[in-house]
């Protein structure tokens, strides 16, 4: 009788871990499309693509990875400490994975991506204080186009932003992944490779690399200014934050496409019409 018991007992416990372990590692599902591996791994990376196929976010960044991230960091937004998580984090790259979004390329590429994601966290922040990023000038799209974007009322609700991180990760996702201009590279295309320089992107001494990401997000008010401070600290988190997921800082590459020192903005705010009409 006992024994049945206790046999019961270690069924069920069985039963428990193995249904916890499916759900940590969810199986991929893979098919073909027209000749093309597509893959499917569940909430995290769903609805077949070829992105979910490689490594999703969490399976090579961990919760504990994110706290030291976050808890070391110089906040200067004192709120900001405990906004933003890692499940936020996750909940809201579910949107993004099968885009691409830390899932393109082989593991080096998709966490260099992270990493440079996570660098720009003024910029993170900014969108939780939104009103002053506003005035400040420094986001480039309307609440309205964003919030239809994302399918939140956004223009009458800004506040959202600053109550919601998941919602708060998925617009600065958003703004990360989707180029500001046609014939323009997202952050995004800059870290996966997926950038080809114009000749003016040349001759602006625009090249593939994270000064480029810096350029597209601040543009003329940290890039083309020579080796400010703000610049600088945006880079020093990033080799940081690589040094912390374990990649290592010399996989960054070297200072020159770190640095937008040099770079004229991709978008100037004020409309140079030196080449324009008159
Ligand atoms: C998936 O990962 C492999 C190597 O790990 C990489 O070569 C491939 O480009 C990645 N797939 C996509 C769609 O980025
Ligand atoms: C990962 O991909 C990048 C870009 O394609 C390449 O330069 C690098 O050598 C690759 N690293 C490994 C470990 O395969
Ligand atoms: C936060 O935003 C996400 C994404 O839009 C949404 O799914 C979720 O319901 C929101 N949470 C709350 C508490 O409103
Ligand atoms: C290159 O720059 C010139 C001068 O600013 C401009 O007229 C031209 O349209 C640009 N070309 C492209 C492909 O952006």
């Amino acid at each position: 009788m006992e024994t049945k018991h206790v046999c019961l007992l270690v069924i069920t416990l069985l039963c428990l871990i193995v249904s916890i372990a499916d759900a940590d590692t969810s199986p991929i599902l893979v098919k073909k499309v027209k000749g093309k591996k597509v893959c499917d791994q569940g909430w995290e990376c769903k609805g077949w693509s070829e992105y979910c196929c490689n490594l999703t976010i969490s399976q090579y960044f961990d919760y504990y990875q994110f706290e030291n991230l976050f808890s070391k960091r110089n906040a200067p937004v004192a709120h900001a400490v405990g906004f933003w998580d890692f499940k936020s984090f996750i909940t809201a790259s579910a949107i993004y994975q099968p885009l691409g979004f830390g899932t393109t390329g082989n593991k080096t590429t998709q966490m260099l991506e992270i990493a440079a994601f996570l660098a720009h966290s003024n910029f993170l922040w900014l969108w939780s204080g939104n009103r002053r990023a506003h005035s400040m000038g420094i986001m480039n799209y309307n609440y309205g186009y964003l919030g239809d974007c994302l399918k939140v009322d956004l223009l009458h609700h800004p506040e959202y932003l600053e109550q919601n991180a998941t919602l708060a990760f998925q617009a600065a996702m958003f703004q990360w992944i989707t180029p500001l201009k046609k014939g323009q590279p997202s952050p995004h295309d800059i870290m996966v490779g997926n950038w080809k320089p114009t000749k003016n992107d040349t001759m602006s001494k625009r090249v593939p690399g994270f000064g480029a990401t810096m350029n597209i997000l601040y543009g003329e008010r940290t890039c083309g200014k020579g080796d400010v401070d703000e610049m600088n600290t945006i880079i020093t988190h990033y080799l940081y934050y690589l040094d912390l997921m374990g990649v290592g800082r010399e996989e960054a590459g070297p200072h020159e496409i770190l640095t937008c020192a040099e770079q004229k903005p991709f978008n100037p705010s004020t409309t140079t019409k030196d080449s324009a009409s008159s």
